[in-house]
């Protein structure tokens, strides 16, 4: 017989965490969902009366939060306390790419995992079944066995693998109604025996049939594959879209056309300045750094490039705005419609606008920046975390306007950045009229229609076209 789960804790009240653990405490009212994280300003804003103001950005999130909050869902920055109680400790804290030593730029850096096992292996004084949740490499779990098992007090723990596959933007939709659930464990009776407690705990919502159960190396690999094989269409698709610009066809025509075959798909075939967020690029490197590691040079090279597509998709932009406005922006303003990596969340990891930006600010040109959810503090962090000039340069070359008409005001040329709905809203007359002629927009989304702008009198380049 399997443990019935009442106390769960997740430690890590991020992008995942948070919206995860909202839904299954909106989902399981009999079971007491803690989250903790070791930064109280994020737990403060998740706790904020305001549901409005919780830290994540997603539709339909504040009101999940608003129905389970002090009911069966807590948000905590006591972390020993969570863990003590808990039957079940879902792991979720971030896992990003190493920036020193051996695999720096490649890895996943574990740290933040390895800390939380430590913890819960100091905490703990009865048996517990912990969850990896993070995108981790593959054989991760075995790390974070070994760990709770020397350091531990004696107490039995099983290890499940349980990645998360919402993507952010629509991640109540997935969590709610999810393509699949998987839970990986180990093959042995008490493996066996956690992996079915937490089948129970999504089957409150989730058809028994689109719950996946796997060992746990199969688990572990299947995310970092799912991840690889979606940043690939994206990768492959924008190849093509560079190639419809030099002869005349038009990528989302080809994209609708090849979209249609069955075996193909249409997801996921969308041509863009390049994909961003905190998975794809982090998951494929790291993809790379496991097969570099057995010695598999050609698998390694092959998902590598899925990369350098990306990267040179853009920097193809950038040079693009360039070359178009003269071959100088030097003091021309540029106004940049998006910095979020995809619409619908505030989420700016690995955005394609803060790459776009960094290029043309090494050509001296000034940037005025709209997103409908993303603060100016953050633009500021992200270029200032690139580190390519000082932040005092950044200052004094970025403005971020919380007005889409003000940022275009007297501007040479606008590039989208981002796909949000609302721009396709604007009056693009009124914003015409107010910007330097020419006047240019470069769609990396190829959301606004091309044919009414340059009615309008734009000059239009769209990604593929
Ligand atoms: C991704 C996976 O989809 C999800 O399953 C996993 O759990 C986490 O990583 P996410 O990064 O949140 O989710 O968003 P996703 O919708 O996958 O988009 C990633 C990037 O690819 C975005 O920058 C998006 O704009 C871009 N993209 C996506 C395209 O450029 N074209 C497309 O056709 C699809
Ligand atoms: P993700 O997108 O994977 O959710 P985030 O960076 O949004 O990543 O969230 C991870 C969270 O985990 C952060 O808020 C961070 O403060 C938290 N965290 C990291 N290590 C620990 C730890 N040892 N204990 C508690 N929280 C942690």
């Amino acid at each position: 017989m399997n443990k019935k789960i009442t106390k769960i804790c997740c430690i890590g009240a991020g992008y995942v965490g948070g919206p995860t653990m909202a839904v299954i405490a909106q989902k399981c009212p009999h079971i007491k969902v803690t989250v903790v994280d070791l930064n109280e300003a994020r737990i403060a804003a998740w706790n904020d009366p305001d549901t409005e103001n919780i830290p994540v950005y997603e539709p339909g999130l504040s009101a999940v939060v608003a129905e389970a909050r002090g009911r069966n869902l807590f948000f905590s920055t006591e972390v020993d306390k969570a863990i003590d109680e808990a039957e079940m400790i879902f792991i979720s804290v971030n896992t990003p790419t190493k920036t020193y030593g051996s695999g720096k730029g490649m890895a996943a850096d574990l740290k933040y995992i390895e800390l939380c096992a430590r913890q819960i292996a100091r905490v703990a004084k009865d048996d517990k079944i912990v969850v990896e949740k993070s995108t981790l490499p593959v054989r991760t779990a075995e790390a974070v066995k070994n760990i709770l098992q020397n350091t531990g007090n004696g107490v039995n723990y099983q290890i499940l693998s349980n990645p998360e596959f919402l993507a952010e933007g629509t991640a109540v939709e997935d969590l709610h109604a999810p393509d699949r659930v998987l839970i990986g464990g180990d093959t042995t009776p008490e493996g066996q025996s956690a992996l079915a407690s937490l089948v129970e705990v999504y089957n409150n919502w989730v058809p028994r049939e689109r719950i996946l159960t796997t060992n746990l190396w199969s688990s572990e690999l299947s995310k970092l594959t799912a991840n690889a094989f979606l940043a690939q269409r994206v990768s492959s698709i924008n190849a093509l879209s560079e190639l419809c610009e030099r002869t005349g066809a038009d990528v989302t025509e080809v994209a609708r056309s090849i979209g249609t075959d069955s075996r193909i798909g249409s997801k996921f075939l969308k041509a863009s300045v390049g994909f961003g967020g905190s998975c794809f690029q982090k998951d494929i490197l790291n993809l790379v750094y496991i097969a570099r590691s057995y010695g598999l040079q050609e698998v390694a090279d092959y998902w590598e490039q899925v990369i350098i597509m990306n990267d040179h998709q853009k920097s193809r932009f950038a040079n693009n705005i360039v070359k178009t406005l003269y071959n100088t922006v030097s003091g021309k303003k540029i106004a940049f419609l998006g910095w979020a990596f995809k619409k619908d969340t505030n989420d700016t990891r690995e955005s394609a606008a803060i790459y776009v930006a960094d290029a043309l600010l090494n050509e001296e040109a000034g940037i005025a920046v709209y997103d409908p959810k993303v603060p100016e503090s953050q633009v500021y962090f992200d270029l200032n975390y690139l580190g390519s000039r000082d932040a005092d340069k950044n200052k004094t070359q970025v403005t971020v306007f919380t007005d889409p008409y003000e940022a275009c005001k007297d501007a040479h040329a606008i590039a989208i950045l981002t796909e949000w709905d609302e721009f396709k809203a604007y009056d693009w007359k009124r914003i015409f009229d107010n910007m330097k002629k020419p006047a240019f927009v470069f769609d990396g989304r190829s959301i606004i229609d091309s044919a009414s702008l340059t009615e309008i009198g734009f000059k239009v380049y769209t990604i593929g076209k």
